[in-house]
């Protein structure tokens, strides 16, 4: 019953009934609030025992709202666009006011802020939307005030560039989308050498100093830098799934191999055809994802996967081996006693 219908009943005012409430401990007190929130956290708990290492059907709010707090090692996402891509069956999903869509997103970037571990990290893939005139708008400018105002720490802007992609008449053609990196605090991870690329000059020397004539590369390879060249999936890759707006693994692989350790919690809160989902599971790491659709996709990708923990690393090449193979046998020639 309403204030309105208790007042006109009895012929009390508002200020009578809420006493009264509150005395039959009808109203939301200090005690009642902390069991509730003791409530919400044991169900929460559940929830991601029940979901761990699988991902659902579910709206990304509910979804998230069943996350404890600061549980995730690896939010690593990548939200629609609202520019009318056809997900799923509805069709309209990705066609929303312009000042709604930001402020979904908001609430969706405040979800992943409160369940991201101290020492966790956020990684949002995101290109241009447009607004309701029409007019493009990136959305990690949109983004990146906010999360610096949920209190996260801004770690990197990486470029992910592409090489093809559509060609239009009037503007330049887009050759890359951004993904944003924050942490909850100092993050608790950053390893390097998986993310290394090939060194361009492997059997570089040092020209001078202690170490001159030495090879003066890394073995595994260059340091990560924060542009990122992966191609799109064509039409024939292997990785193909049949979903729209699909990633390469490669960009989620980086991400999750740089600040996750084997076992970490890795989400994704879109996960489409559970391109993040899959790497985690090949890492060896924990996840858990949802999307409103593409289930099967997602259960039929992640059943055929193995955890694979032993991998070349991406940044040494036959051509690297063969130098450093080298120099370790001129190193040994010259240490052996005639
Ligand atoms: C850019 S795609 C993600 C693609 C994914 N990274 C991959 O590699 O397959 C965005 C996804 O968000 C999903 N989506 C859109 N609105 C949603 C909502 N309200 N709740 C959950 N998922 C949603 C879409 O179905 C779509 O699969």
């Amino acid at each position: 019953m309403s204030y309105e219908e208790v007042s006109a009943k009895h012929g009390i005012s508002r200020g009578k009934i809420w006493k009264l409430a509150l005395r039959h401990n009808a109203r939301k007190n200090e005690a009642r609030i902390q069991e509730r929130a003791a409530a919400r956290a044991r169900r929460r708990k559940e929830f991601l025992q029940e979901l761990l290492n699988a991902s659902t059907t579910s709206d990304v709010l509910d979804f998230l709202d069943g996350l404890p707090d600061e549980s995730v090692a690896l939010h690593i996402t990548s939200p629609p666009y609202n520019v009318g891509k056809p997900y799923g069956d509805a069709h309209l999903i990705d066609k929303h006011r312009f000042h709604y869509y930001i402020g979904w997103l908001l609430q969706v970037v405040s979800e992943l802020a409160r369940t991201t571990a101290q020492g966790g990290v956020i990684c949002l893939q995101v290109g241009n939307t447009h607004t309701d005139q029409g007019a493009r708008y990136p959305l990690d400018c949109v983004l990146f005030e906010h999360l610096c105002a949920m209190g996260l720490t801004y770690q990197d802007r990486v470029v992910w560039e592409f090489p093809h992609g559509l060609t239009p008449k009037n503007r330049l053609a887009e050759r890359y989308e951004v993904m944003l990196i924050f942490s909850k605090g100092a993050p608790k991870t950053f390893n390097a050498t998986p993310a290394r690329t090939p060194q361009k000059e492997p059997d570089k020397r040092a020209f001078k100093g202690p170490n001159k004539g030495k090879l003066s590369g890394n073995p595994f390879g260059a340091h990560p830098t924060n542009v990122w060249r992966i191609r799109h999936l064509g039409h024939n890759h292997k990785e193909r799934t049949g979903h729209p707006a699909q990633f390469p693994e490669e960009l989620a692989r980086r991400a999750v191999l740089l600040y996750t350790m084997p076992g970490d919690l890795v989400a994704d809160v879109f996960s489409g055809s559970g391109t993040a989902l899959a790497v985690a599971k090949k890492t060896g790491r924990a996840f858990v994802g949802a999307d409103l659709y593409y289930e099967d996709l997602r259960a039929q990708r992640l059943a055929a996967i193995e955890p694979d923990l032993a991998s070349t690393l991406p940044g040494v090449t036959p051509e690297s081996i063969a130098i450093w193979a080298a120099e370790a046998r001129a190193v040994t020639a010259s240490a052996t006693p005639s």
